[in-house]
C-alpha cells in the first residue's frame, strides 16, 4: 500500500511536532513546517519553511510536496499563538488582525492551497486544531477565544462542503497543553493600569494550570485517531479536562457554567 502524505504547519515545537513526530511513527510520509525552514537536529519527519500567513509561502510549500509526491492526504493545520492574558481592550485592532492572520486566515489560506489537489484525487483529509477556547470562551483570552470559534465554524462548514468530494474535516480541541505556548504569547499592545492586578492574577493561574496540563502527544495520538477513522467525528476533545468542559458545556445550565469559569480564575463573582 502506498504511504500516506501528511502536512503539518507549526512543527518545530508543541503540539504540531509531537503530532508530525506520531503521524510518521504510523507510517505516514510528513512534512513539517516552521518560519525558520528545516533546523539542526533529528527528526523523523523532513521540515519544510512555511509563514501561514504569506499566501506566496502557503503556495511555495504546497508546491514543493506536490513536486515530491503528486498528492497530500492529510493537512494538519497547527500553526498558531495566543495573546498573554489580558482585558479585550487592551489590544489593539492590529494586534486583533495579526491573531486572526495566522490562526484562523492562516488555516484558509492553507485549505485553498490543498483542497483543489484533495478534490482532484477524490480523498484527502483536513485536520485544524482548535482549542476548547473554540467553545467555552475564556475571559481574557478573548481575541484568542474568537480565532478558535472561527476556526471551529469555518470547519463544520468546510466538512458539510467537502464530504461528497471524498475530504473530511475535523476540529481537535484541547484545554491546556504542556508546550512553549505560553512562552510564545504575544504581550497585549495597549496594556491599561484598570486591569494590572487580574492580568497578573491570571497570567499566574493559567501558569500553574500549564504547569500541570497533558502533554502535547495527547493531543497528537488524538489527531492520527481523528486521521484514521473510517468515519471521522467532526469535533475531538484531547485529554481529560478538554473532555469534562465539553461535557458541562453541553449539558450543565448556562448558569453554572458562567460562575464555574470565574471560580476557576479566582475572578470576583
Ligand atoms: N498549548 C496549549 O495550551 C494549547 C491548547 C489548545 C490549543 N492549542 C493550539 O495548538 C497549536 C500549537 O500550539 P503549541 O501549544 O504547540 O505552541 P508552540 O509550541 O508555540 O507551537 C506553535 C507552532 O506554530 C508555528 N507558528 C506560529 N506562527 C506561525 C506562522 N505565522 N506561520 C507558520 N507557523 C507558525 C511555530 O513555528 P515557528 O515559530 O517555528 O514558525 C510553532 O511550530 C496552536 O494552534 C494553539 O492555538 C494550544
Amino acid at each position: 500500500m502506498e504511504t500516506r502524505i501528511a502536512l503539518v504547519t507549526g512543527a518545530s515545537s508543541g503540539i504540531g511536532e509531537a503530532t508530525a513526530e506520531r503521524l510518521a511513527q504510523a507510517g505516514y510520509t510528513v512534512y513539517g513546517t516552521s518560519r525558520r525552514g528545516a533546523q539542526g537536529g533529528q527528526r523523523t519527519f523532513e521540515m519544510l519553511p512555511l509563514d501561514v500567513t504569506s499566501e506566496e509561502s502557503v503556495e511555495a510549500a504546497v508546491s514543493e510536496v506536490l513536486r515530491l509526491h503528486g498528492r497530500i492526504d492529510l493537512l494538519v493545520n497547527n500553526a498558531g499563538f495566543g495573546v498573554a492574558p489580558a482585558a479585550a481592550e487592551e489590544s489593539s485592532i492590529d494586534q486583533a488582525r495579526a491573531i486572526f492572520d495566522t490562526n484562523f486566515f492562516g488555516i484558509v489560506r492553507m485549505t485553498r492551497a490543498v483542497v483543489p489537489h484533495m478534490r482532484r484525487h477524490g480523498s484527502g483529509r483536513i485536520i485544524n486544531i482548535g482549542s476548547v477556547l473554540g467553545f467555552l470562551p475564556m475571559p481574557y483570552m478573548a481575541l484568542y477565544s474568537a480565532t478558535k470559534h472561527a476556526v471551529a465554524g469555518y470547519s463544520e462548514s468546510l466538512d458539510h462542503e467537502l464530504r461528497t468530494k471524498g475530504i473530511r474535516v475535523s476540529v481537535i480541541e484541547p484545554a491546556y497543553v504542556k508546550t512553549a505556548f505560553d512562552a510564545n504569547f504575544m504581550a497585549p499592545d495597549a496594556p491599561l493600569d484598570e486591569y494590572r492586578e487580574v492580568r497578573s492574577a491570571v497570567d499566574k493561574r493559567v501558569k500553574e494550570v500549564v504547569e500541570n496540563a497533558d502533554g502535547p502527544e495527547v493531543v497528537a495520538e488524538t489527531v492520527l485517531r481523528a486521521a484514521s477513522a473510517a468515519r471521522p467525528k467532526l469535533r475531538y476533545t484531547a485529554g481529560g479536562l478538554a473532555g469534562r468542559l465539553q461535557l458541562l458545556r453541553r449539558f450543565a445550565p448556562a448558569g453554572l457554567v458562567d460562575a464555574g469559569v470565574r471560580k476557576d480564575l479566582r475572578l470576583a463573582t
